[in-house]
């Protein structure tokens, strides 16, 4: 495409040329409606006429060439100002040769104007005003301008344009003043008011945190910002320039990059090539001259995953899974990061790997980055984050630094809280009967394909404790979840459920005998509503009337959601209706896998003590945590898994003295 005015094709000598070359020097030269006083018309009987594109055009019978036929005849067009003499073909004095090629004096407007009809009849008209194109900003281009083409003139160049040319044709820039600017953005979804007025900024050179309750619409922010999300109000700036209505993918381009709280990663690639292409998009885009596979090193390298970097994404846990997709967001080369709930799923000794990377983002703030994220580990926001914003059902409740918000008492009564102020209370019970466990694993092997995963585990759930399975990602927890609710057979070993055992007998057996889970990654079904989920659970015997009661009981806000869909909901309602759908069904084990994942301090609370209070009721529970200190604080009982087998077994306090230590081994091996 070409973006500057061409030279006339014809030699009508250097004094036209120059006169094309004056207004050229006036126009935009990408091809914009003139600002202002500066607007000239385009074609008038003085101006020498535009020079045809370079590719010539067929015409209507597929012809190639300059100029055609038009269809009464008269050469399309030349508008009478090019003389036309001597072009005419023998048998039709209008026309010109069938096939011909535009000579150096013929029509040089055929190919741009010989489509036809109305303007080929037109009388030629001496001073008539050719229409100005339509405004293409440079935003809704499909590529940026051609090799070889001089660096416009700021002052050529449209207010729009002024903007993304400076982006394109220098590639530093240090940006003062904010980043990224939200004003007054509101979001409906239907009924619901996702976002309401929200006015906010990130500036360059800072970690701008971003918390709030379950659902109070940060994610739906990132949309807006990113562009996967118009907004039904309001606007976003990037360095004072408005790309509400830009493109996703052209905002990427101008410096956006996020991960996402759903992860989307290529499951079938490996973790370097995830990333390439990224890196390999950023090289299309930039103009520099990149290797895009050292930027995709460094990248892997930045978030800690070199070692694991040909491994297939989808047989990573999902907390590393979540490194690779902040190693691509990394790869290209943003100005402004928005990060999505990104220690979601980690255990302590990544968590401890991400909060080094925040450290590192931080120093890439410190050269102009700009970092908005939003995370419920208190400790990682806080800690990381130069200014705290608070999001409660779609407004900003409060801003200011960490001190300032955590101080705040409606965060704390809204999100936060006391939970990281006082230890939870744990119930004083009775100790178990002497029974049989509900549940045991002996010498477990379990394998994905070739690969085996458990080589060997052995484990025990008495009846009515909690029993909590620790370890760094990758050691087996999930796999040992998954074998206990019978939705992956052992290849070696017993699984026995209450002294019988159950190999093999399939997961509906298991969930009719009393065996509800909780699996990683919530599994809910995203196109059935919230009540359709409830209703399913009644396939275990309870009335739904019940479950419901106890949901809603559990739950609120999932009664207000009660005819969504799942898949619309936000990642925390999710997880909501993934627990209150097991603990709602009169359930004799339980089965958990990382509950906490995605929701907020308070309701973090809130469902521990429902866990405790249904081990109180005599249900047995097996539950797999992110945050040790806090399930240590409500189990009975723990286990250490390291590299597919349980290391070590006993109480919550001895476990808690050696948990570091474990996890460094595991770690380190
Ligand atoms: N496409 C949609 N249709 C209907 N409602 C939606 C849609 N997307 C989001 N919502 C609703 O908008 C609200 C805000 O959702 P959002 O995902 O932004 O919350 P969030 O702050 O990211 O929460 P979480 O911490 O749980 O991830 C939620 O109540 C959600 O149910
Ligand atoms: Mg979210």
């Amino acid at each position: 495409m070409r973006h500057h005015g061409s030279e006339p094709a014809g030699d009508e000598g250097g004094g036209l040329r120059a006169v094309g070359r004056a207004r050229r020097a006036r126009r935009c030269p990408l091809r914009h409606v003139p600002r202002g006083r500066d607007r000239v018309r385009l074609h008038d009987a003085a101006e020498p006429a535009r020079a045809p594109p370079r590719g010539r055009r067929r015409d209507q019978h597929g012809r190639r060439g300059a100029a055609g036929r038009a269809p009464h005849g008269r050469v399309r067009g030349a508008e009478g100002r090019v003389p036309l003499v001597g072009l005419h073909h023998p048998r039709d004095p209008g026309a010109r040769p069938r096939g011909g090629r535009a000579g150096p004096e013929s029509d040089r407007h055929g190919a741009r104007r010989g489509r036809g009809g109305a303007r080929a009849r037109a009388p030629a008209s001496a001073g008539r005003r050719r229409r100005a194109r339509p405004h293409t900003p440079v935003h809704a281009r499909r590529r940026g301008p051609p090799r070889r083409v001089p660096r416009p003139r700021e002052r050529d160049l449209c207010d729009f344009c002024t903007w993304g040319a400076r982006r394109r044709w220098t590639s530093v820039k240090k940006s003062e003043g904010v980043l990224l600017r939200v004003e007054d953005v509101s979001v409906w979804f239907g009924g619901v008011r996702a976002l309401s007025g929200v006015t906010l900024d990130a500036p360059a050179g800072e970690v701008t945190g971003l918390i709030g309750p379950n659902g109070a619409g940060k994610t739906t922010l990132f949309d807006v910002v990113t562009g996967l999300q118009p907004p039904g109000e309001g606007r976003v700036l990037l360095e004072d320039a408005d790309v509400t209505a830009t493109a996703p993918h052209t905002r990427s381009r101008l410096g956006i990059a996020r991960t996402f709280q759903r992860l989307e990663v290529f499951g079938t690639l490996s973790v370097a090539e995830n990333v390439l292409v990224a890196a390999e998009m950023r090289r299309g885009w930039s103009r520099e001259r990149l290797d895009a596979r050292a930027v995709a090193r460094e990248a892997v390298e930045r978030v800690g995953l070199s070692e694991v970097a040909d491994v297939r994404v989808d047989r990573l846990p999902t907390g590393r899974t979540r490194l690779v997709e902040l190693a691509r967001a990394l790869a290209t080369r943003p100005r402004l990061l928005l990060l999505d709930e990104p220690s979601s799923g980690l255990t302590e000794v990544e968590t401890l790997g991400l909060a080094q990377l925040l450290q590192l983002l931080r120093e890439l703030a410190a050269s102009g980055l700009g970092v908005l994220l939003v995370e419920h580990d208190m400790s990682l926001v806080m800690g990381a984050s130069d200014r705290v914003h608070v999001l409660e059902l779609g407004r900003v409740i409060a801003t200011g630094t960490p001190a300032d918000v955590q101080a705040d008492e409606g965060v704390r009564a809204a999100y936060l809280g006391d939970r990281r102020l006082s230890a939870p209370a744990r119930a004083v019970r009775a100790p178990a009967p002497e029974a049989a466990p509900v549940l045991e694993l002996r010498d477990v092997r379990a394998a994905y394909g070739p690969i085996e995963v458990l080589h060997g585990v052995s484990l025990s759930v008495p009846a009515r404790e909690v029993t909590a399975l620790l370890g760094p990602n990758g050691a087996g927890k999930s796999t040992t979840m998954k074998v206990a609710a019978g939705r992956l057979v052992p290849t070696g070993g017993d699984l026995l459920l209450c002294g019988r055992r159950v190999n093999g007998v399939g997961a509906d057996v298991l969930a009719r005998a009393g065996v509800r889970s909780v699996p990683e990654g919530r599994g809910v079904f995203p196109n059935l509503t919230v009540v359709e989920h409830l209703r399913m659970a009644t396939h275990a015997g309870t009335r739904f009337t019940d479950i419901e009661e106890r949901a809603f009981g559990r739950f609120p806000r999932l009664r207000e959601r009660r005819s969504q869909v799942v898949g619309t909901l936000s990642g925390g309602e999710q997880q909501m209706l993934a627990v209150a759908r097991v603990l709602s069904t009169d359930p004799a084990l339980l089965l958990l896998d990382e509950i906490s994942m995605g929701l907020a301090p308070v309701l973090v609370d809130e469902l521990y003590e429902a866990v405790r209070q249904a081990a109180d009721e005599g249900v047995s529970i097996l539950i797999v945590e992110q945050f040790a200190a806090e399930v240590l604080a409500l189990a009975d009982r723990a286990a250490i898994m390291l590299n597919g087998r349980v290391q070590r077994v006993g109480s919550p306090a001895e476990i808690a003295d050696e948990l570091a230590s474990a996890y460094l081994a595991g770690a380190a091996g």
